[in-house]
């Protein structure tokens, strides 16, 4: 099996007590997912109604309309998510130019292209750059919700471009689609939260040693989309016990 793992996505989030930090993992047949370098992605992600519509290489404006027709609403009533960085300060000027709204977050972009797929989470469209395995996991994510991702790697120095090269990803400028990022159908994705966030509320540790969490688990194969809400008795786990 491939395994692409991020147990915790949101560590500078659960470092300062912020919100929407959660623990991920993808698996799939081995070969499947892709082992991307860690350095940074450029990446758009949509839900299932504009799967197929939207392109990376695209400009944002004309992104844009297409989203707007696929959703049937005006562009004004769109809204775009990226990850509050100095680096998007150009981007964010054009969504704004373009009519749509803006949700930034500090961190956080896996939660943040799934919620794209949750027609109830307020969100529509992710955008900008953040880290390359995060954007594997939220391909395989995607994946079992039909939503779509593309992603470019986005090395910032020679040194990591030869690293992409020897990791035998020769094309830097190629577009990655969701089957170079999360091959077939036969994947499996999970999310745990940590600290509270729009998609999973965070650990909850009770008095006797009981702790409560909440998780999510997709699978591709059939769309099923499960969320656990379980108590754990950390007495017979004694590694967390306190
Ligand atoms: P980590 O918890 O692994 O640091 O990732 C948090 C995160 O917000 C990712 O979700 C995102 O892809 C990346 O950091 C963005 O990187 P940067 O903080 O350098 O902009």
């Amino acid at each position: 099996l491939d395994i692409a793992v991020d147990p915790l996505d949101g560590t500078t989030a659960v470092a300062k007590g912020l919100s929407n930090a959660i623990s991920v993992v993808a698996v799939a047949p081995r070969g499947c997912l892709l082992h991307a370098p860690d350095m940074y992605m450029n990446k758009i992600a949509v839900g299932p109604r504009a799967a197929g519509k939207i392109n990376l290489d695209t400009p944002i404006e004309e992104n844009l309309k297409i989203l707007s027709q696929a959703l049937n609403k005006d562009i004004s009533d769109i809204t775009v998510t990226m990850l509050d960085r100095p680096r998007h300060r150009e981007l964010i000027n054009r969504v704004r130019k373009a009519g749509a709204r803006i949700k930034l977050f500090q961190d956080g972009d896996v939660a943040a292209a799934i919620a794209t797929c949750f027609e109830d989470s307020g969100v529509d469209i992710l955008v900008g750059i953040g880290g390359a395995p995060e954007g594997v996991i939220a391909a395989a994510a995607l994946k079992c919700m039909g939503g779509e991702f593309q992603g470019r790697l986005y090395p910032t120095d020679e040194k990591e471009k030869a690293r992409c090269t020897k990791m035998g990803l020769c094309d830097i400028e190629q577009v990655l689609t969701m089957e170079d990022l999360a091959k077939g159908h036969e994947i499996i994705f999970a999310a745990t939260g940590i600290s509270n966030g729009e998609l999973l509320k965070g650990v909850v540790y009770y008095e006797n040693n009981m702790a409560k969490t909440y998780s999510v688990v997709m699978r591709a194969e059939t769309g099923t989309i499960r969320f656990i809400e379980a108590i754990h008795r950390l007495d017979k786990k004694p590694e967390y016990a306190k």
